[in-house]
């Protein structure tokens, strides 16, 4: 068990009363919601409510509500089955800050003849409603963007973006994986045709997504399998999994203020105790005004030199402590993140940046002891270099 979480971008841990709501579905009410018998009725019953649920709290209709495996096969999903049927219309508009489960879909449909046109981002990481009305042309099938970027936790103007797509007669797509359940999200205002989600990011269970398809979109399922889903997702449905999303997004919608205001409290205590114990510098990279429980920061001596943020990661592990960064190692070298490089930052200073990212159970404690170690790390860490 570490000491201190600092990962909650990368996942979270099951809250109690999601488990709690889900555990009769894994064991005695284990029926197929296919099957016509009372099991599998019963299993019914509770994915439609879990349905009419979620579509409650993200202002949609029930059956405009798709559960999938999570966030990566929702972007694929909206993605490859829009692009199927967008006949001449060759162009995807998306951003190069995105999450690889759009970007790489994007690159792959290359082999179609797609051509992927990147709205440029400013210099904070926002993608502007000017940037995509520039991006978007005769040809554009649908833009994709993201709603909060999970590396840097800025939040892009989805609603005004909208704006744009809809003058411009395009479709839009965003995946909301790191504001869902942080942010307030009602599809009709945000003008989305399409939205991705993820349990796992809101104390609820790995492997459980959804995905929101505004009814009359152009789009045509990807995934071909059994009658489920209304013919749009083939496959035996996560029952547990379905209501433990529910259960999650409920709670997480609920108590939303309530963590918004305990992360804006860490992060002022976490930059107030970096100012006052570290002997290091520091620069917290994209926007200053994005989510409070992401923050994305780099580290360089006096004399300008960057620390290797790999490393860092490691050591505070050593400690205890669980951050991530946004470097990739590939075949053997670390490349910098594609987003921290989509922001025009250098590879030094990109390769230098770790990602704290908050969760409901930290508290004042823990960010006094991750910076305790993170300074007597990076003390250990520029006396060896
Ligand atoms: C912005 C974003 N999109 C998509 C995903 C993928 O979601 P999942 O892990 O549910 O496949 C993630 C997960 O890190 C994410 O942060």
């Amino acid at each position: 068990m570490p000491t201190v979480y600092l990962d909650h971008a990368a996942t979270t841990p099951l809250d109690e009363r999601v488990l709690e709501a889900m555990l009769p579905y894994l064991k005695e009410n284990y029926g197929n919601a296919n099957s016509l018998h009372n099991l599998g009725q019963k299993a019914k019953v509770v994915v439609e409510e879990a349905r009419q649920k979620v579509a409650e709290l993200i202002g949609a209709e029930s059956n405009e509500i798709i559960f999938t495996s999570g966030g990566t096969e929702s972007d694929n999903a909206v993605i490859k089955g829009v692009l199927a049927v967008s006949g001449d219309k060759k162009e995807v508009v998306t951003s190069e800050l995105e999450h690889h489960a759009v970007l790489h879909t994007v690159e792959l449909a290359k082999m179609q003849g797609i051509k992927p046109v990147f709205a440029k981002p400013d210099k904070n990481g926002l993608i502007t409603p000017e940037a995509v009305a520039d991006a978007i042309t005769e040809n554009t099938a649908l833009v994709t963007l993201m709603h909060v970027n999970n590396e840097i936790g800025t939040i892009n103007p989805i609603a005004e973006i909208a704006e744009v797509c809809k003058e411009k007669g395009v479709q839009l797509h965003s995946d909301t994986v790191q504001s869902l359940g942080k942010l307030p999200i009602d599809v009709k205002e945000l003008g989305l045709n399409f939205l991705s989600g993820s349990a796992h990011k809101i104390y609820g269970p790995k492997g459980t997504g959804i995905m929101y398809v505004k009814n009359g979109s152009r789009w045509i399922p990807w995934m071909q399998g059994g009658s489920q889903e209304r013919r749009r997702r083939g496959g035996t449905l996560n029952v547990p999994g379905i209501v433990g999303f529910a259960k999650a997004l409920e709670l997480a919608v609920d108590e939303m203020d309530d963590h918004k205001k305990h992360f804006e409290k860490l992060r002022t205590q976490l930059l107030e105790k970096l100012e006052q114990t570290l002997d290091f510098n520091y620069q917290i990279n994209g926007s200053k005004n994005g989510v409070p429980h992401i923050l994305n920061l780099s580290f360089s001596d006096n004399e300008g030199n960057f620390i290797d943020g790999e490393m860092l990661l490691l050591n505070l592990d050593i400690e205890g402590i669980c951050v991530s960064n946004g470097s990739a190692c590939t075949s053997g070298a670390v490349e910098p993140s594609h987003v921290l490089s989509g922001l025009g930052m250098e590879d030094g200073l990109a390769n230098s940046s770790i990602r704290v990212s908050f969760g409901k159970q930290n508290t004042e404690e823990d960010v006094h002891y991750f910076v305790e170690k993170l300074d007597a790390v990076l003390k250990r860490m520029f006396t060896v270099a």
